[in-house]
C-alpha cells in the first residue's frame, strides 16, 4: 500500500520541500503515482492558477485526521488525496467556474457534477493512494444531514476521509478571498462550522476542529507563503532535484 507522510512529527513539515519528497516517494512505490501527480499539478492551477487552495485543503484535512486521533500514515495519505478534491471541476466550463457573478440554475447543476467526475477521473485500478482520491473527490460535497450532494448521503454513509476534506474544503474557501467576496474573518467561520456541528458537518469532525483550531489557522498562512513556489517546482519537473531547501546543480 502506498503510503505517504512518514516520519513527520508535526505540520512543520508543510514545506515545498519535504512534500516534493513524499511526491517522489510515492512515484517510486506506484506505477500510478506519476500519473497521479500530474493530475494534481493540473488539477491545482486550473482551479485559482497557483494551487494554493489545493495544497492548503490537503495539509487542513491532515491535521484534522491528526487531531481525530487517526493514524499518520493514512493522514499523509489524506493529505495527498484531499489535494485531489476538486479534479472533476477540470471538466467544469471556465465560463462557469470563474463567473463572477451568481450562477443559474443550470450553472450550478453543471458545477454540481463536479464530484462525480472527479470519481470518474480517478476511479480506475486498484491503487490504495487513488481509491482514496476518488472516495474524497465524490464525497466531499455530501452533508452529514444528508443534504449534500451528488447522492445525499448521510451521516457515517459518507466515508470518513470525505467528512474530514469537507470540513478542511469549506474552512480554508471562506478564509480565502473569491473573485466575488473578500475572505471571511477567522472568528466568523468558526463560529459558522461550530454552527454546523451535525449538519453540514461530521460532530466527531468539527469536535477535532475545535481541538486544533490554532494550528489550522498557522497551517492556513505558512502553506500559503510555500506554495506558489511548490507549484513552480513541480511545472518545471525539478521536483525530484530538490533537497534541504536547496536545489542540487
Ligand atoms: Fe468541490
Ligand atoms: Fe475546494
Amino acid at each position: 500500500m502506498i503510503q505517504a507522510g512518514t516520519n513527520h512529527e508535526s505540520h512543520q513539515r508543510s514545506s515545498a520541500t519535504e512534500f516534493l519528497r513524499e511526491l517522489d516517494t510515492l512515484a517510486a512505490d506506484s506505477a500510478l503515482a506519476p500519473a497521479l501527480r500530474s493530475l494534481l499539478i493540473a488539477s491545482a492551477l486550473h482551479d485559482d492558477n497557483t494551487g494554493r487552495h489545493t495544497v492548503r485543503v490537503g495539509y487542513i484535512a491532515e491535521v484534522l485526521g491528526r487531531a481525530m486521533g487517526l493514524d499518520t500514515r493514512l493522514c499523509g495519505s489524506l493529505r495527498v488525496a484531499a489535494m485531489m478534491h476538486d479534479v472533476g471541476k477540470l471538466t467544469v466550463p471556465d465560463a462557469i467556474l470563474f463567473k463572477p457573478g451568481p450562477l443559474t440554475d443550470d450553472e450550478m447543476a453543471i458545477i454540481r457534477l463536479h464530484p462525480e467526475h472527479g470519481a470518474r477521473i480517478l476511479g480506475i485500478g486498484d491503487d490504495p493512494l487513488v481509491r482514496m482520491a476518488a472516495t474524497v473527490a465524490v464525497g466531499h460535497h455530501e452533508r452529514f444531514d444528508g443534504k449534500g450532494y451528488p447522492y445525499g448521503v448521510a451521516g457515517e454513509d459518507i466515508p470518513l476521509v470525505a467528512r474530514i476534506t469537507a470540513l478542511a474544503d469549506c474552512y480554508d474557501a471562506l478564509r480565502t478571498a473569491r473573485c466575488y467576496r473578500p475572505a471571511v474573518e477567522e472568528s466568523a467561520v468558526i463560529e459558522w462550522i461550530l454552527r454546523e456541528r451535525a449538519r453540514a458537518f461530521d460532530p466527531d469532525v468539527v469536535d477535532a476542529f475545535q481541538r486544533c483550531v490554532t494550528q489550522l489557522a498557522d497551517v492556513h498562512s505558512t502553506v500559503d507563503q510555500h506554495a506558489v513556489g511548490l507549484f513552480d517546482d513541480l511545472r518545471h519537473g525539478t521536483a525530484g532535484l530538490v533537497a534541504d531547501g536547496q536545489r542540487a546543480a
